[in-house]
């Protein structure tokens, strides 16, 4: 166990004042628990959430448990390009430094649904609008270093994540867990191409998997219309174990780990589960399928022609 990591807690002394922090998805689940921990530690911390109704009730949340003034709360969609896009700039209007990004938000599992701009939702939602983020931000992060970028994968990316590159929409034959293990494969991919573009700018990244946790990402899971779906059984079977799964606290701890251990400063790239280096999925090592999904999603997002 690193030394860094206590019973399921991250050294309380790890002092963030004067960093800032950006969390996507910061109005529940592991976000939000990440977000009163950064803001314990006095990070000036960024909520980044699509509903601000939701998002509000959060930050008053945040501010109890954490005793800080510097937490703000921001709008942002991920699965909208023109949302991350003004998120970005007013995040850089306003801010001076980025020294934590921390990609958490996600959707699970979720029915057939397109995005604004026309993307598969899971596809959109987890990897798009947090690649499209990344990018907009690496500046800043730059500027900022050392500085890290913690994208939330899962372990779901091993089972049958696989990036369907001739139909990377799913329009054909899609089933929810195929939606989820392609966005979660992508997150890793994503992490692992960023570390090799951000060699030698002192901006470092992980990804990981928090655990199976009890929070709202299990949603859909109960709600698969269709009889004939093979993610049906999976999803009874997920609703049945759910009350054996860890609570938010102890789930949040490993992307936390990436986002402050002082003894991952020198590490990019990899991949994280309790709080070690574990193993991705053989696609989740290819380098070559992470360049081609850095350079696709490039085209995708209009970062590129
Ligand atoms: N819980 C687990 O067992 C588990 C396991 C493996 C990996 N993960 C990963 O952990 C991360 C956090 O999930 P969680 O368990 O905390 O789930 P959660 O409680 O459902 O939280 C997900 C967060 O993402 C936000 N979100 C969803 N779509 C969004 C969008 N389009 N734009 C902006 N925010 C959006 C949600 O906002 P709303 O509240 O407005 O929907 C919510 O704040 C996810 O990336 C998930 O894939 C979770």
């Amino acid at each position: 166990m690193p030394k860094s990591v206590y019973k399921g807690k991250i050294d309380p002394d790890i002092d963030m004042t004067g960093k800032t922090v950006i969390v996507t998805g910061a109005n529940t689940g592991l976000g939000l628990i990440a977000a009163i921990d950064l803001a314990k530690r006095g990070a000036r911390t960024i909520m980044a959430c699509r509903n601000l109704e939701k998002g509000k009730q959060a930050l008053d949340e945040v501010n109890e448990k954490s005793k800080s003034s510097n937490v703000t709360l921001m709008e942002l969609d991920l699965s909208s390009l023109e949302s991350v896009r003004k998120f970005a700039s007013s995040f850089l209007e306003k801010e001076s430094r980025l020294d934590v990004l921390m990609n958490n938000a996600g959707v699970c599992m979720c029915p057939y649904t397109k995005s604004v701009d026309g993307f598969e939702m899971q596809f959109a939602t987890n990897h798009l609008g947090h690649f499209l983020l990344t990018n907009l931000l690496l500046d800043i992060l730059k500027r900022s270093a050392p500085s890290r970028v913690v994208t939330v994968s899962s372990l779901s990316h091993r089972i049958g994540g696989k990036v369907h590159w001739n139909d990377v929409n799913l329009t054909n034959n899609y089933t929810p867990a195929k939606g989820y293990g392609q966005s979660k494969l992508m997150n890793v991919l994503f992490s692992r191409e960023l570390a090799k573009r951000m060699r030698g700018t002192g901006v470092t990244t992980y990804s990981l998997h928090p655990g199976a946790v009890k929070t709202d990402m299990q949603r859909h899971l109960g709600n698969i219309p269709d009889p004939n779906c093979s993610d049906r059984m999976w999803g009874c079977f997920g609703g049945c174990i759910r009350p054996f799964f860890k609570d938010p606290e102890t789930g949040a701890v490993t992307q936390l780990y990436c986002a402050i251990a002082p003894e991952l400063e020198n590490e990019t790239g990899r991949y994280y589960s309790d709080c070690r280096v574990a193993t991705e999925s053989s696609d989740g090592r290819n380098d070559e399928y992470a360049e081609r999904l850095w350079t696709m999603s490039e085209k995708l997002v209009g970062l590129s022609k």
